[in-house]
């Protein structure tokens, strides 16, 4: 295949998901704490000395240990050795697909280049739009899946991926497809985002625009469950943003924003004037920002591992969070400003540098990922909900902060079965 024909979507589907863990139950015991997000954001529903029965790929019963029903007690046993055991961490924020890496870029940062001018004069992103282009849509799909995998292997088991590295109408749809398809592969769910990153080289802004509203999101919708557009200084103004998720909508995907990561041009604002789902980084973010995000109902979806990398002002996730902004937190995982996958140092970096207590980094790790993908029945351990979970090799969800650096992920369940 050449790296320019389209990728072929296996035959299971847009979802591509085989239904896990369908007819089995699996009990998990000796829980030292249990995190069950019941509801208020910061609020982890702690059950200590636990137990929680899975039934097909659904939470059936969660309670005392010594308090089991004898119609869970049959089945797979795994005994969580009297560790913590939280909901798999909801990803609501990654650029999985993509090939080659900038770490010159990032030690050209380092000495002080600024980001705006790399990408201005055509490296940063257009770099990694030239090597995505080029790549095999069967190597795209390898590096996403390894990327997913140690992902997994870190406690993740939903993972947003937008598109935003391929800038045509070819590119972007065969880089959806690339994600749907790793997402087979992979226990992880995926769930694609059109992402409409910059204006392609050379182009002028409104006429990429246009072709954006034109071409790119009748072609791409169909393979995506968001819109997302990078409405910044150097990307998209508010204008062009507005109008490219309105034909978002238009064509039936939910909207998020990359809204004041490396400037304030009012990106948070349009999100909440067009009910978006998330706004996005929110570096630059004002109590003004706030205040709209709340009351529209918008999650701030937080990266502090963006703003570390970039070196930039830290989101102010205290502020948000303390205006009744509901929060997450995600990796924003991309080989530019965040090439982390990692959703425990995330934790760790809201923690330290963000000064979220580690009940609260840890609800927006799952339970608030959860609600910035719309999809409720994720991030929380409550009957119904998908049996996603991870069992720690420590006795408390502190520990994820704590330990920055250690993979403290001992095993992980998704949708009843255990696949790590
Ligand atoms: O979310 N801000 C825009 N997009 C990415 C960075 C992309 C890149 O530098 O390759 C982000 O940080
Ligand atoms: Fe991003």
């Amino acid at each position: 295949m050449t790296p320019a024909t389209g990728y072929r979507l296996p035959a299971t589907g847009k979802s591509g998901k085989r239904e896990a863990g369908s007819g089995k139950r699996l009990l998990v015991t000796d829980i030292g704490e249990l995190i069950t997000n019941p509801g208020p954001p910061g609020d982890l529903g702690i059950v200590a000395d636990a137990a929680v029965a899975i039934s097909g790929e659904r939470v059936a019963w969660v309670g005392p240990g010594g308090d089991v029903p004898a119609e869970h007690r049959h089945g797979e046993v795994v005994s969580a050795g009297g560790g913590a055991v939280l909901p798999g961490f909801v990803d609501a924020h990654t650029h999985l697909v993509f090939a080659g890496d900038r770490s010159d870029e990032f030690a050209r940062r380092l000495r002080g280049e600024p980001y705006a001018d790399i990408l201005a004069s055509g490296g940063g992103i257009h770099a990694t739009v030239a090597a995505t282009r080029a790549a095999m849509s069967d190597s795209l799909v390898d590096e996403a899946a390894a990327r997913l995998e140690r992902m997994l292997r870190s406690g993740t088991t939903t993972v947003e991926v937008k598109s935003g590295y391929g800038l045509t109408t070819e590119h972007e749809v065969r880089i959806l497809e690339v994600a749907v398809a790793a997402g087979v592969r992979s226990p992880v769910d995926v769930v694609p985002t059109f992402l409409a990153h910059v204006p392609d080289k050379g182009s002028d802004p409104g006429e990429y625009a246009d072709l954006v509203v034109e071409e790119i999101i009748p072609a791409t919708a169909p393979l995506a469950r968001y819109c997302d557009v990078f409405c910044d200084r150097g990307a998209f103004d508010v204008d062009q943003s507005r109008r490219i998720l309105e034909a978002g909508r238009a064509h039936g995907l939910q909207l998020r924003v990359h809204a004041e990561q490396l400037t304030h041009t009012g990106g948070a604002a349009l999100a909440a004037d067009l009910r978006a789902v998330s706004a996005d980084h929110l570096d630059h973010a004002t109590e003004e920002d706030a205040r709209l995000l709340r009351e529209a109902g918008v999650v701030a979806v937080v990266l502090p591992a963006a703003s570390l990398s970039m070196r930039s002002p830290r989101a102010p996730a205290r502020m948000l969070w303390d205006s009744g902004v509901t929060v997450a937190l995600a990796t924003d995982c991309n080989p530019g400003t965040s090439n982390v996958e990692n959703m425990s140092l995330v934790v760790a970096l809201a923690c330290l540098e963000m000064n979220l207590s580690p009940e609260e980094a840890v609800w927006a790790a799952t339970r608030g990922g959860a609600l910035a993908l719309d999809t409720p029945d994720l991030g929380s351990i409550v009957p119904g909900a998908r049996g996603d979970l991870v069992i720690l090799d420590a006795p408390s969800h502190r520990h994820i902060p704590y330990r920055p650096g250690t993979n403290l992920v001992r095993t992980v369940v998704k949708g009843g079965e255990v696949v790590v």
